[in-house]
């Protein structure tokens, strides 16, 4: 049977399902990640990889795998992989894209909400004893009805908030590598360059993948460009938006708000400077996390690696 280590405890459906196929060990915990040293010790004489993205899978990583044929990452990303290292050695990598899709843009639009209408601060003020009397202005926020949102990344998340956002009256602009020219139709959206895009968007959501070509996509000069009155989504990957420069446009005024379920270092520190910014709403990053989808994407990436170590073309290679 071929030899299979996975790095954190999965759902057990998707575990049964290995271990029909496979001889499994496991990193059994839930809020621990797996130690490199044991990860690397690990794989000194394993078939196959379940990782997730917590786990950095690089060159020093694959040396000591040996037998390793393939690698199944649960999560659409795979920034956490050096696919090209994965690649020299024969090595198949996998993701696990599209069951995650609408839950996702689900996220992505409850921090629009959230960060836009100051539902954690008001309901802080509540909690905190604040709140003596109703008044006109206070914990007023911004309208998601009818403002101008641009989505920079246009795959199947973004189209999938596009179609959200249809139903509160939202304006629509994308930036993407290329146009989606069926998706302008279905959605009414319009292409714009990036500063178009961001100097007319009241909603500016990040949805690219992370690559050395978006790292500090949304910098000074981008912030610089934006709205007042904008605020700004990222639900892909930390370091996309640079955070000194996100930091400075939340302090000085630059822009209003801004909702994060993703950081440039994970986990995010208790004390992290954005954490004290009432104009920032932070997750830790739970985009994909509803219970139908952990498990299916749990699944996804079972049948990958199935599928991988018998020699048989996964079904979500990511590989050139
Ligand atoms: C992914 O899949 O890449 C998300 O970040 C986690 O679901």
């Amino acid at each position: 049977m071929n030899k299979i280590y996975i790095t954190r405890k999965l759902p057990e459906a998707a575990l049964a399902k290995i271990k029909q196929h496979c001889d499994v060990s496991i990193w059994d915990e839930e809020d621990t990640a797996v130690p490199r040293e044991v990860l690397q010790e690990q794989l000194k004489d394993a078939d196959g990889l379940l990782c997730l993205l917590t786990e950095r899978i690089d060159e020093q990583l694959l040396e000591a795998a040996p037998n390793l044929k393939v690698i199944s990452n649960m999560a659409v990303g795979y920034n956490n992989i050096d696919v090209e290292a994965a690649t020299k050695r024969g090595i198949a990598v996998t993701n696990t894209p599209g069951v995650l899709t609408e839950t996702t843009a689900d996220l992505t639009f409850a921090l629009m909400l959230a960060t836009s209408r100051r539902l954690i601060e008001a309901s802080d003020y509540l909690r905190q004893g604040q709140w003596k009397t109703w008044s006109p202005m206070q914990l007023t926020g911004q309208d998601i009805y009818g403002a101008t949102l641009g989505i920079i990344g246009m795959g199947r998340i973004g189209e999938s908030v596009a179609k959200r956002a249809k139903g509160f009256d939202m304006e629509l602009l994308y930036y993407n590598r290329s146009r989606k020219l069926e998706a302008e139709k279905t959605y009414g959206m319009t292409y714009a360059d990036m500063d178009t895009l961001l100097s007319q968007s009241d909603f500016i959501v990040v949805l690219t993948p992370y690559s050395p070509e978006t790292v500090n996509l949304i910098d000074r000069e981008q912030f610089a460009r934006m709205k007042h009155t904008a605020v700004l989504i990222n639900t892909a990957r930390g370091g996309i938006v640079n955070e000194d420069a996100l930091y400075d446009a939340l302090t000085g005024g630059r822009i209003w708000a801004a909702g994060l379920d993703v950081f440039e270092t994970e986990p995010l520190q208790p004390s992290h400077r954005l954490l004290k910014l009432p104009n920032v709403v932070a997750m830790p990053h739970i985009g994909s996390a509803s219970i139908k989808t952990r498990t299916r994407m749990a699944m996804l990436a079972a049948e990958n690696l199935i599928l991988g170590v018998s020699g048989t073309r996964p079904l979500h290679l990511v590989n050139p």
